[in-house]
Order: C-alpha cells, then sequence, then structure tokens
C-alpha cells in the first residue's frame, strides 16, 4: 500500500480517515532515516494495526549556536525508507503549519530537564516535549515508539504522559549500532575519518563503565577511556559523563543499587554526540 504524505493538519485527518480503523502507533522523527528509526517502525507493527511516522526538524528544541539550519533534510529518501516499512502515514508539516504566529505555550520539562543533557541545552527539552504533545494531539496514535538513544528524552516523555494524563502508550526500543558500537545518529554523517575513530570511544568508555559493579567503578572505568580519547586527533571534547536514575536523571550516589543509566556527551570536531548504555548494579 502506498504512503500517506501529509504536511497539515486537515490532510493529516482525511489520511486517519482514509487508513480505517485499528490502532495507530507514531513514530516522530526529524528525518534523515537510519536504521536505527527503521528498527522503531519495525516495533511499532508489534503494537499496532498502522504505523505513522512524522518527520518534522523542531526548532524549538535547538538552541542558538545548534545545527537546526545544517541538519540534514533527506526527505525523498526519507519516504523511500517508509514505504519500504510498510508506514501508511508520514506527517511532514511545515514550521509555519507547526508554529503559526502567536505560538507561545509550550511544556515545561521542570527540574528534570535542567540536569544532564539539559544543562548543555537549556529550553531543549521543553522543545521537544512541547512538540512531541503537539505531534500527540495531531496524529492522536494510541501508542508511540522512542529510542533509548536518547535516554533522557525518553524518560521525559514518560514523565510529560504520566504528569499531564497523556493517553498515549509510550515504548522504548534498544539502540542501533554500527557494527563497531557507534550508536547511529542523523549527525554521523558529518564525522569524517579520523572523527569517527575518536568517536568511537564514546561506546568504547560506556561499555568498560558497565561492566564495573559500583557506581564509582564505573564512572573511573568509563573516564579512563575518555581521558585517553581526548588525547587523540581530533580529540574527543567531554560535555558529560553521568550516572544517573533511568526515571528522574538524578545521579546515583555509591550506595546505589539496581538498575542505572550511563550517559555521555563530547563534541568531536564539529560534531556533538550523545549515548548511554544501562548498567547494573547488585
Ligand atoms: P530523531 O533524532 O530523528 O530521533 C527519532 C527517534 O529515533 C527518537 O526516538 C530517537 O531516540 C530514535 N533513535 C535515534 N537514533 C537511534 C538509534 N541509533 N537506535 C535506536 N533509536 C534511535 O529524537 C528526535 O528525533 C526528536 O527529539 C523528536 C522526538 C522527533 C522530537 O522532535
Amino acid at each position: 500500500m502506498d504512503v500517506i504524505v501529509a504536511g497539515d493538519r486537515t490532510e493529516l485527518a482525511k489520511a486517519r480517515e482514509a487508513i480505517g480503523p485499528g490502532r495507530l502507533a507514531l513514530v516522530p522523527t526529524m528525518g534523515a532515516l537510519h536504521p536505527g528509526h527503521r528498527s522503531l517502525i519495525r516495533l511499532a507493527h508489534e503494537h499496532a494495526e498502522h504505523v505513522a511516522v512524522s518527520i518534522f526538524v523542531n526548532p524549538l528544541q535547538f538552541g542558538p549556536a545548534e545545527d537546526f539550519s545544517r541538519y540534514p533534510r533527506t526527505l525523498d529518501a526519507d519516504l523511500e525508507v517508509c514505504a519500504e516499512e510498510g508506514v501508511r502515514v508520514v506527517f511532514a508539516p511545515s514550521v509555519e503549519e507547526m508554529y503559526p504566529e502567536g505560538h507561545q505555550v509550550g511544556v515545561s520539562a521542570g527540574a528534570m530537564g535542567a540536569t544532564v543533557e539539559g544543562a548543555f541545552r537549556p529550553g531543549h527539552f521543553d522543545g521537544m516535549l512541547t512538540v512531541v504533545l503537539k505531534l500527540f494531539n495531531l496524529v492522536q496514535p494510541d501508542v508511540a515508539i522512542f529510542g533509548q538513544k536518547d535516554a533522557q528524552q525518553l524518560a521525559l516523555i514518560r514523565r510529560m504522559a504520566r504528569d499531564l494524563n497523556v493517553p498515549v502508550s509510550i515504548v522504548g526500543a534498544p539502540t542501533v549500532r554500527e557494527a563497531d558500537g557507534l550508536a547511529l545518529s542523523s549527525r554521523n554523517r558529518y564525522l569524517s575519518h579520523a572523527d569517527r575513530g575518536t568517536a568511537l570511544h564514546l561506546s568504547r568508555a560506556l561499555r568498560a563503565g558497565a561492566a564495573q559493579t559500583t557506581p564509582a567503578r564505573v564512572l573511573d572505568a568509563a573516564r579512563a577511556v575518555l581521558d585517553e580519547a581526548a588525547r587523540l586527533s581530533p580529540p574527543l571534547l567531554l560535555d558529560y559523563l553521568a550516572l544517573v536514575d533511568p526515571a528522574t536523571f538524578a545521579s546515583v550516589g555509591e550506595e546505589h543499587h539496581g538498575d542505572a543509566i550511563l550517559a555521555v556527551a563530547a563534541k568531536v570536531g564539529n560534531t556533538r554526540l550523545i549515548d548511554n548504555i544501562a548498567v547494573q548494579l547488585p
């Protein structure tokens, strides 16, 4: 079946009607689709009869010095991916459609949006939650799929659904990686060969950390790999390394037992990369 492409809310409402009854799963994206996004679409099919993908580079979640204007936009290739993966509806609105003049009310991520990644990207999570809530209201899915790759984003969306009684089930999907461990990202296309060699140390550091059994050892083992990468050319410039509670993203103390997330962000050349891994602390 063909993919129905909707560019505004009227076309979207028509598409919703055209696909008929059955549960609808939404996979929100900013496009430049890669195998990580494909895995989300495949998981979406397991949760609903129909799958919709949204493609929207959301200006509200980019800071003034960030890469909104140079973010990759590859709509034709993205539509091919969606067709291959059995997606029924693609919602690809314009900025004017999503934020007509006068837009001002938004979602606040609260304290949880100001820690870890949020401390380096003020306003990012407010803008992200605002667009996700708008996409939910427009598409009205039963379920929505988000990647564990953006673990704080996923935790915040779960929290928004709980705190604001959003009637959408939130499903998390595992991170898809290259064979060498590098987490797939739309931004990886900006890495030179040398950048990529340095970038590999992110997942290497996470694996070294996750093999340890106490918070201090987890952080020390990961930091040792990151320190090594800081001496490479080009160097890895660390923004943060944090061991946090998966639900709240508060740092865990030495007494913590059970699940935690080891999260890292760094710049390599002109590209900022994030990654994380689940850690079990016995
Ligand atoms: P984007 O970066 O395009 O990611 C879309 C979805 O794909 C997110 O849920 C993200 O976590 C997931 N994803 C990205 N790389 C992945 C990988 N290697 N493995 C598994 N999943 C991966 O995240 C956003 O867009 C935006 O913030 C959005 C939620 C669309 C709101 O604008």
